[in-house]
């Protein structure tokens, strides 16, 4: 393991691509860091895994990232953000041998923008089932917004949608609407949903085409660069600790070439893989 060149990187973790998304939000709101994006792809998909399992492939490539030299890691995964970054912020980074790396996710940054967002207070959340099971939003909403109602659905067909490469096709719209439709059946008043769950943001065209009028997407990328931004301004000790080479690195638990080809489905760029194994 590379870990002297690579010191000072931000660690972006996602179970396989989607993180990609989140990846792309941060290094257009901060493009003068290094990233190391890590996609846990040989044991993806996490959303249907137990908390358990979810928590101790999280902590595993956290471990790495940090070994690798990055100060702080974003879970850009709603799955593990939902189901392991409490634990590991409270209980497995203060016992490490630096207590002052830290883990971040993307699930408190995008409930702090609903107050900003929402007018009726009924937001919806579609996420895998891990998420939805979790009730992480409805736990961090009821903190910050407690007069805010939240309603949570899975929409377990959305991400093999977009790993297949299907997001565009016809079929796709089925499996959109039909979720949509359940999600405004259990409440109508909702005005705002949060699409928690890093590969939704490619079924954006067709979540707009069903949505009803006038309710808002949430999307994660952005919020949560802006929301790093915000953190780093707020505390200057980790912010001196990030290189600034503008650079970044992918690496996958799968095979690096297929992770360079699907790469392309959620980023413009090409990318070149390494291939790392975790656990
Ligand atoms: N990255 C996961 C999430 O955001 C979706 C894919 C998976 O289930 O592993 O929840």
């Amino acid at each position: 393991m590379n870990s002297k060149d690579t010191t000072g990187a931000i660690g972006v973790f996602d179970s396989g691509y989607g993180g990609l998304t989140v990846l792309e939000g941060l290094r257009k709101a901060l493009p003068q860091y290094d990233y190391i994006y890590l996609g846990d792809n040989a044991r993806a998909p996490y959303g249907v895994r137990s908390f358990e399992i979810v928590y101790r492939f999280t902590l595993e490539a956290v471990q790495y990232l940090f070994d690798m030299g990055c100060p702080l890691v974003i879970l850009g995964c709603n799955t593990a953000s939902a189901k392991a970054l409490r634990t590991i912020q409270q209980n497995d980074i203060p016992v490490m041998a630096d207590p002052t790396r830290r883990v971040l996710g993307v699930i408190r940054p995008t409930v702090e923008r609903l107050g900003e967002l929402s007018h009726t207070g009924h937001i919806g959340v579609f996420g895998t089932p891990g998420t939805i099971l979790s009730r992480s939003y409805d736990m961090e909403v009821a903190k910050l917004y407690p007069d805010f109602t939240v309603t949570g659905h899975a929409c377990p067909m959305w991400v093999p949608l977009v790993e297949n490469r299907e997001a565009d096709s016809p079929g796709a719209d089925y499996f959109v609407r039909q979720e949509i439709e359940r999600l405004f059946e259990k409440d109508p008043l909702i005005d705002t949903v949060i699409l928690g769950c890093t590969h939704y943001p490619l079924l954006l065209p067709k979540i707009r085409k069903y949505l009803p009028e006038g309710v808002t997407a949430v999307r994660q990328g952005e919020i949560t660069g802006s929301s790093l931004n915000d953190y780093l301004h707020r505390h200057p000790e980790m912010e001196q600790r990030l290189s600034r080479g503008a650079s970044c690195r992918y690496l996958t638990t799968e095979s690096a070439r297929r992770f360079s080809e699907m790469a392309s489905v959620f980023l413009d760029m090409p990318v070149e893989a390494e291939h790392i194994l975790l656990g």
